[in-house]
């Protein structure tokens, strides 16, 4: 079995790992990143979209962000759409900010590419298996090219996602799970026609939730509400673009044209933190450590702030011995995450429709609804929280 040496294992080529591993190697630090899929698939997994400024600029910043300055749109504002009406919360105006509409498998190609380029290690088809000793000297077994190997390293970065082998690792009694699960799931589609809009639709209808996006100027996301359990065969394509229809053509003047459909899925919904998220020289990042519904758009942005904190504290501990930042890692994230629950959590609540709502429900949905997009009070909450909270003085960009 070969042993390779490295000062950050980091489990998980995803968004928390990878841009993880760059921060680091532009501070100097080693890291070696394992990722069980093939490159081709991390490439392609479609899934996030939308990027806060504070993101972009950490990529921008570190020197990934030349074809995401190029491609990606800049959106100034959302319409919430509702009753037949629309309302735009225009970004700029309120809180005078923006966020970039790239998709998540575009950042990982950047990445990957910036990566392969200076050299770093980076195993794909690289299956961690288990990971020990991570209160002394840590070490992580992983699968490759049909051979069992190991990394003896000074920490484990748990990038691994939800469904990784980190959180499991720790033992159950020393965390505390928060959860929540959502009565509904979400049916995205990717289709070749123009977006119908250029800024984002989010759509309350008594049919249930809608939502228009996109990946470029000729390529439409668009996203469904459906029941948690619903099976994707059940939906041909002209059934889904009857119902984008009768939830979100609503308004006067407003024309979704179809176009063929080449990816669809159903996502689940559900809330989820764990707290601490460190045990002895381990640390989750990421979906590893918390989940949100993606009705707020902060799953991606959540995972690249934790890297933020936790490069932060690497760089304290490796460049002037301090370990107080590394002992403040879950604090200092948790601030972050569970303001994204919360924004998350009530973007959820106020734009679906709950099993069982009645005449009673579904007037508080319009009425808050209408709160929101008549008060500039209440929309430049929205706002602050949509383009992303501000960072608190980490100093690294
Ligand atoms: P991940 O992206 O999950 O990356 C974890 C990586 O670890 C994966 O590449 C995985 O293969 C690898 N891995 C796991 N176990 C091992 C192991 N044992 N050994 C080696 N490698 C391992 N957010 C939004 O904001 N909007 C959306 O529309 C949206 N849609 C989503 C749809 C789906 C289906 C999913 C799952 C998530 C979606 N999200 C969305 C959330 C967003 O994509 C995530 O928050 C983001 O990917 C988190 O990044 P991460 O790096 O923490 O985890
Ligand atoms: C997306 O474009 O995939 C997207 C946009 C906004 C969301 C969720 C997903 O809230």
């Amino acid at each position: 079995m070969a042993t390779i040496r490295t000062q950050i294992g980091i489990i998980g080529a995803g968004p928390a790992g990878l841009t993880l591993a760059h921060l680091l190697h532009l501070q100097g630090i080693e890291s070696v990143v394992l990722e069980r899929h093939t490159r081709e698939h991390v490439e392609t997994r479609v899934r996030a979209g939308v990027l806060e400024q504070g993101t972009v600029d950490i990529l921008c910043g570190s020197g990934v962000g030349g074809r995401l300055q190029r491609e990606g749109l800049q959106h100034q504002g959302i319409e919430l759409r509702f009753d037949g009406n629309g309302h735009r919360i225009d970004f700029q105006d309120l809180v005078g900010k923006s966020i970039t509409v790239y998709a998540q498998q575009e950042v990982i190609k950047d990445l990957i590419a910036a990566r392969l380029n200076y050299k770093a290690p980076l195993f794909f088809e690289a299956e961690a298996v288990r990971v020990e000793d991570y209160d002394a000297q840590p070490r992580i077994h992983y699968r490759h090219g049909g051979a069992s190997h190991e990394i003896a390293c000074d920490f484990i970065a748990g990038c691994d996602g939800f469904h990784g082998i980190c959180r499991p690792a720790i033992p159950a009694g020393y965390m505390q799970i928060h959860e929540r699960h959502y009565p509904f799931a979400w049916l995205g589609i990717l289709a070749r026609v123009p977006p119908a809009s250029h800024e984002l639709i989010y759509t309350y209808h008594e049919r249930g939730f809608s939502l228009l996006s996109m990946r470029s100027p000729e390529i439409s996301r668009l996203y469904l509400q459906c029941p948690p359990d619903e099976d994707i065969n059940n939906w041909l394509d002209d059934r889904i673009w009857e119902e984008l229809r009768a939830r979100m053509a609503t308004r006067e003047g407003f024309v979704l044209k179809d176009g063929p459909i080449f990816q669809k899925g159903i996502t689940p919904m559900r809330s989820f933190v764990v707290s601490p998220m460190q045990f002895g020289k381990l640390f989750l990042l990421g979906d590893a450590a918390h989940i949100v519904p993606p009705t707020g758009a902060k799953g991606l942005n959540l995972a690249v702030a934790d890297v933020r904190v936790l490069t932060r504290g690497l760089v304290e501990f490796y460049k002037h011995g301090n370990r107080e930042p590394l002992r403040q890692y879950t604090e200092r994230c948790l601030r972050r995450i569970w303001k994204g629950q919360r924004f998350s959590w009530w973007m959820t609540s106020m734009l679906h429709r709950f099993p069982g709502e009645d005449s009673f429900s579904h007037n508080i949905h319009i009425a808050e609804l209408d709160y929101v997009t008549s008060s500039r009070a209440a929309s430049t909450t929205l706002a602050e929280n949509y383009v992303g909270l501000p960072f608190d003085t980490l100093g690294l960009f």
